[in-house]
């Protein structure tokens, strides 16, 4: 739905992210309103591990909003290049993510697309990863019944394993259902895959109605947070943590049982901070259709844009694809 690009602000010459409505979307009154819908969320969130607003507005007939542009990467990044991550690393990782999610559903804010590309891992001196929750894109309040993610066909999209049964039934969401996915996102961190490894969208469909038993084994569910997954990702509301507080505090209790293990180079590297660009770098100007911008950009909205023209040309959305090629867009 939506573009990320790093730029710049004119007035303070401060590097942000910027975040639009991907261009064929402008005239979808639906997305718009979602649109409008993550920045009015994002902007009530004070908790240092959701991603912060700067800014929000209309360029022309683009929506857009600028956030703290976070040096780091996303989960999914983490865990396609290490697999499975320490147990102790996952456990923060996860700790930091109630803790945004706490703010959250206090405010009555549910995220509910709670996926490892909307986990960013922000690279930090005295820490392994600082957590910072993206994309509220699908946010809602509780109580608002929630919709499918099916086509009319049956086909899933988006992020299927993660979605919590209630909202294939389109029952109704509340904080149990972001509570869910962190058992699958815990679950995957732990196991270097997700719990639905090798099965079709109809068995996962199947699974999440309660009409297929998976058994959730793997080396994950025999230490001790196995425990904790196995009670996040309860096919019943009621079976699962109440809170994102009651979570926390079963994972801190769980985790002083884990043994010590040392954290792998390859990830200590990663979690470094790093210069990624050089000082005084000009960035090239973002040229819209309609009026002068207040921001500069290094990378533009054409929807189909062309082989580069510049090195700089970054856009942090697609970040793993050539960035000649047309981002990639997922019904939601
Ligand atoms: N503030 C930020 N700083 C750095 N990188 C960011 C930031 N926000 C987003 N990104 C990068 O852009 C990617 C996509 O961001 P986001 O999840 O907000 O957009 P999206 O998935 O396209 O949104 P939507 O689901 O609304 O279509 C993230 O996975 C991350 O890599
Ligand atoms: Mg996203």
């Amino acid at each position: 739905m939506g573009l990320v690009y790093k730029a710049r602000q004119l007035d303070n010459g401060r590097e942000v992210a910027l975040k639009t409505l991907h261009m064929h979307l402008v005239d979808d009154d639906e997305a718009r309103q979602r649109f409008e819908r993550e920045i009015s969320m994002i902007q009530r969130l004070q908790s240092p591990h959701t991603v912060a607003i700067f800014d929000a507005g209309i360029d022309g007939t683009v929506p857009y909003f600028t956030m703290e542009l976070l040096d780091g990467l996303p989960l999914q990044r983490v865990l396609g290049g290490s697999g499975a991550l320490p147990a102790r690393m996952a456990v923060q990782i996860t700790l930091q993510l109630l803790q945004s999610l706490d703010e959250a559903h206090t405010l009555g804010i549910m995220h509910r697309d709670l996926t490892p590309p909307n986990v960013f891992l922000c690279r930090h001196s005295t820490q392994i990863f600082h957590v910072k929750v993206l994309d509220f894109g699908l946010a809602k309040h509780f109580n608002q019944k929630g919709r499918s993610r099916l086509t009319g066909g049956g086909v899933a999209l988006g992020t299927l394993p993660y979605m919590a049964p209630e909202q294939l039934k389109r029952g109704t969401l509340g904080p149990t259902t972001d509570l869910y996915m962190v058992g699958h996102l815990l679950f995957e961190m732990l196991a270097g895959h997700n719990l639905y490894r090798g099965m079709d969208n109809a068995q996962i469909v199947h699974h999440k109605l309660g009409k297929l038993r998976v058994p959730i084994h793997g080396e994950p569910m025999q230490g001790p947070l196995g425990s904790v997954i196995h009670k996040a990702l309860q096919i019943e509301q009621e079976h699962r943590y109440h809170n994102a507080a009651q979570m926390r505090q079963h994972l801190a209790v769980q985790a002083r049982l884990l043994p010590e293990t040392p954290i792998p180079p390859s990830l200590l590297e990663q979690a470094r901070p790093q210069h990624t660009a050089a000082p005084g770098e000009p960035t090239r100007a973002f040229a819209p259709p309609t009026r002068q911008p207040s921001l500069e950009v290094d990378a533009d909205t054409r929807p189909h844009p062309k082989p580069p023209v510049t090195e700089r040309r970054r856009n942090l959305g697609q970040s793993t694809r050539p960035p000649w090629e047309p981002p990639i867009t997922m019904e939601q």
